[in-house]
């Protein structure tokens, strides 16, 4: 369970970061849905969680903006007491071919995914700190462990997301404070609609289907709850057998 806890979640308005912030509602956690762009979707995502009987607060942020990061923390902070657990899990996607890629492709996919979470950890590792508590999810991919043509830009987010994982881990494992990352594979959600019923991509997943948020939602519980204190550093793959 997760009662009396309180949980910042990015990119929480839609997809894989919704499933995450109802699931962790739903075992007792307050929630702050940080969202990029459609505060509606956020609200309706508040609305849903409290019916579970807890503190759900929205919060518009542009993760990339270091300031804006900051300004969420403080005022996540001032809602609702404290942050226990952080979960990053804002993300883009710029697809191309890297002979293609603009250059502002790469620079953006960067800023959000692996930019973006650094400056979430930077200004939320104080308050885990004074704690001597926290946990931090970073959501990753299967991509940043295999890589993908046409990705090189967001497989290259997501592999630098990993080595902050661990690096983050390592410093902050003194303190209590465990740092993970959850690699998808091919989850259904806005993200991946265009990409419809490739037959190829699902022959490739052994398991013979793609995934849906709620299970990545199910392995971010675990990795916030008490029976996970004793992993930090690692990288949970979870996507059909993708990635092995
Ligand atoms: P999505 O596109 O449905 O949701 C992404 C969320 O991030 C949106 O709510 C969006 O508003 C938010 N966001 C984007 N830029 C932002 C910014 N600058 N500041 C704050 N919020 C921002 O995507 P989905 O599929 O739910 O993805 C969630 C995470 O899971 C992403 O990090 C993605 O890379 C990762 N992932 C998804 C996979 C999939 O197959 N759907 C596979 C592997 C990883």
């Amino acid at each position: 369970m997760l009662i009396g806890k309180v949980a910042l979640i990015t990119g929480a308005s839609r997809g894989i970061g919704r499933a995450i912030a109802l699931k962790f509602a739903s075992l007792g956690a307050d929630v702050a849905v940080v969202y990029g762009g459609t505060r509606a979707s956020a609200l309706e995502v508040a609305g849903i969680a409290r019916q579970y009987g807890v503190r759900a607060e929205v919060f518009q942020c542009d993760v990339s903006d270091f300031a804006s990061a900051g300004k969420t923390v403080a005022a996540v902070r001032e809602a609702l007491g404290t942050i226990d657990i952080l979960v990053n899990n804002a993300g883009i996607t710029k697809d191309g071919l890297v002979v293609g890629m603009r250059e502002e492709a790469f620079d953006s996919v960067l800023d959000v995914n692996l930019k973006g979470a650094f400056n979430m950890i930077r200004h939320t590792s104080p308050i885990f700190i004074r704690k001597r508590a926290g946990r931090i999810i970073n959501i990753a991919s299967v991509v940043g462990l295999i890589g993908n043509a046409g990705q090189a830009n967001y497989a290259a987010s997501k592999a630098g997301l990993i080595g902050l994982t661990k690096s983050v881990a390592r410093e902050l494992a003194p303190r209590g404070v465990c740092c993970n990352a959850i690699a998808p594979g091919f989850i259904e959600t806005d993200m991946t609609r265009h990409l419809g019923e490739n037959n190829a991509l699902l022959q490739s997943i052994p398991l013979g289907r793609t995934g849906r948020p709620e299970e990545v939602a199910e392995l971010a519980a675990f990795l916030a709850q008490d029976a996970a204190a004793y992993i930090t550093g690692e990288v949970i793959r979870i996507d059909g057998g993708l990635g092995m």
